[in-house]
Parts: C-alpha cells; sequence; structure tokens
C-alpha cells in the first residue's frame, strides 16, 4: 500500500519538475546513465599492464682467483657461461661479468675477455698481436691512455686476481717450472729489462699509477723512434675524454685508427 502511495507521488513528481511522463522519463534516464559509461570508458586512461616478472638473475659476488696464469685466465673468455667473465689490465684480473654485453660472446669486446688487453687498450687496436699483457715499448701516451684504462677498471669492476708472470721456456729452468716469481725476474741480467719493467708494473698493481710516469722515461724513448705524429695522437686521445682519471674512458672511430697505426709495433 505504501509503495503505491509512494509510486504515485513520484509519478506525479516526475511529471510536475520534468515535464516528462514517467516512461519517457526513466528512458531519456538510462540513455543518460549509458552514455555517460560509454564516454567515461574512452576517456579513461587505460588500466596498467600487469607487472612483468623480469628474469635477472643476480651476478654470484665475484670469486677472488688469486694468482693465475695466462692460459688459466683464458678459461674466463666466456665460451663457458657459468664461469665469470674475466679481463686483465696490467697483470690485474677484473671480473667485468656486469658488462657481459661488452665482453660476452659475440659483445664488441668478447675479444679482450679471458686476456690481459693492456696492449690493446694501450692502442686502442683490436689486432690480434696486441691483445697480450706486454705493454714494452708503448709511448707515453699509450702508457696515459693505459693508466685512465686501469682507473676506470679499478672504479667499475672487482679486482679478483693478478696474472702470474711466466717465461718462455728457453729462459726458464729445466725443472719444467716455467713460472717464475718477480724477484726471479729482478735476479735477471740487464739485457731483459723491457721484461723487468712489464713485471715490476705487474706486481705493483693498482699502487703503480705513480711509477708509470716514472716508467715512462723508457718508452718514450722508444716511443719516439717509432712514432711520428705522437703529440697529435694524445691530442685526440685527449679529446675524448680519457684523461680525465674520474671520468669515463671514452673510444670512438679516431680511437680506432690512432691507435692501430703501424707506428708503434715492433
Ligand atoms: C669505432 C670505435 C669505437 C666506438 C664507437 C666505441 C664505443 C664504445 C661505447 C659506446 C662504449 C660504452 C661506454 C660505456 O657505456 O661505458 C664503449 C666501451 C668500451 N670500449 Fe669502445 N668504442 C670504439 C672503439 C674501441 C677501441 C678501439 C677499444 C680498445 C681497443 C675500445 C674499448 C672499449 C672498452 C674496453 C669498453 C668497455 C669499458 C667498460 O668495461 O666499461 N673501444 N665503446
Amino acid at each position: 500500500m505504501a509503495v503505491a502511495e509512494v509510486w504515485e507521488v513520484s509519478k506525479r513528481a516526475i511529471e510536475a519538475y520534468t515535464g516528462l511522463s514517467p516512461a519517457t522519463f526513466f528512458t531519456v534516464l538510462a540513455v543518460a546513465v549509458a552514455l555517460y559509461y560509454t564516454v567515461a570508458g574512452f576517456l579513461a586512461p587505460p588500466p596498467p599492464p600487469p607487472p612483468r616478472q623480469v628474469e635477472v638473475d643476480p651476478l654470484p659476488p665475484p670469486v677472488q682467483l688469486g694468482e693465475v696464469t695466462e692460459e688459466e685466465l683464458r678459461a674466463y673468455d666466456g665460451s663457458d657461461p657459468k664461469k665469470p667473465l674475466l679481463m686483465a689490465i696490467k697483470g690485474q684480473i677484473y671480473d667485468v661479468t656486469q658488462s657481459r654485453m661488452f665482453y660476452g660472446p659475440g659483445g664488441p669486446y668478447a675479444l679482450f675477455a679471458g686476456k690481459d688487453a693492456s696492449r690493446a687498450l694501450a692502442k686502442m687496436s683490436f689486432e690480434q698481436n696486441d691483445l697480450t699483457g706486454d705493454i714494452s715499448g708503448l709511448g707515453p701516451f699509450e702508457l696515459e691512455a693505459l693508466q685512465d684504462w686501469e682507473y676506470k677498471f679499478m672504479g667499475k669492476y672487482a679486482k679478483v686476481g693478478t696474472i702470474k708472470k711466466t717465461v718462455p721456456e728457453t729462459e726458464g729452468s729445466n725443472d719444467g717450472t716455467s713460472e717464475i716469481t718477480e724477484k726471479t725476474l729482478e735476479a735477471t741480467d740487464d739485457s731483459d729489462k723491457r721484461d723487468r719493467h712489464s713485471a715490476e708494473t705487474k706486481k705493483d698493481g693498482q699502487a703503480e699509477s705513480s711509477t708509470n710516469v716514472e716508467h715512462s722515461e723508457e718508452p718514450k724513448e722508444d716511443g719516439a723512434s717509432g712514432h711520428g705524429d705522437e703529440s697529435e695522437q694524445h691530442a685526440e686521445l685527449k679529446g675524448h675524454g680519457s684523461s680525465d682519471h674520474g671520468e669515463e674512458v671514452g673510444c670512438g672511430a679516431e680511437f680506432k685508427e690512432v691507435g692501430t697505426g703501424e707506428g708503434t709495433k715492433e
């Protein structure tokens, strides 16, 4: 009874306030609501995509290797994905696994992985015979560029070991142990000066930064004969921001041309 009364009152109110019959009023109301939801659906921002489950394996903490030979270091060239990616500069081995895109298989610098790439980095060269830790005969600017690379690596990567210096069979002792300590190297005669120089550098590792400057004397003489235009090279290297130890070491096309010049080859 009460419901019927309410409905009668509502009907009269609708007619009085809107001038529409109740049927027309409810039809218009339904259309308006439908229109509202349609338009609101178009204007509303799309729902956020469901959070993606990116499966990134966290890198295992760097494993300290201690002293390894260059041969042993090669095992860490990325060919075994379970092993860390290692690369050495001046006999100091760094874990570069975090930069797999650079040094991993197929990466632009994959050829450096598992090696001491000092010479290649100093000369900005990708040549096979420069993929060595032998930095003898380099010019002062090349040594400086190398130093900058070393600073970069020291700042970016964990040091995980050092390269054990080895001597060729012919120079080594006959008891089959070709690995020698730096002390032994120092004991060799002066004709082996260059080897000694690189061995010292290797031994000192991170602390040798200053000794490099002193050592640059020797290569300077050597370099002078081989480098026609070293100052020009230097200018180019500097131009790419490789001199600021705190900064990223840059590299570019010019580097390649400069570094791969025949001038420094022996
Ligand atoms: C066409 C010439 C080159 C171009 C365009 C180039 C470009 C680059 C770029 C964009 C990066 C990444 C920098 C970063 O994000 O930290 C890089 C890194 C690097 N470049 Fe080059 N590069 C060139 C030549 C060379 C050469 C000749 C060498 C040495 C022989 C070299 C050695 C490296 C190394 C070792 C890294 C990685 C440094 C790290 O581990 O952070 N590049 N290069």
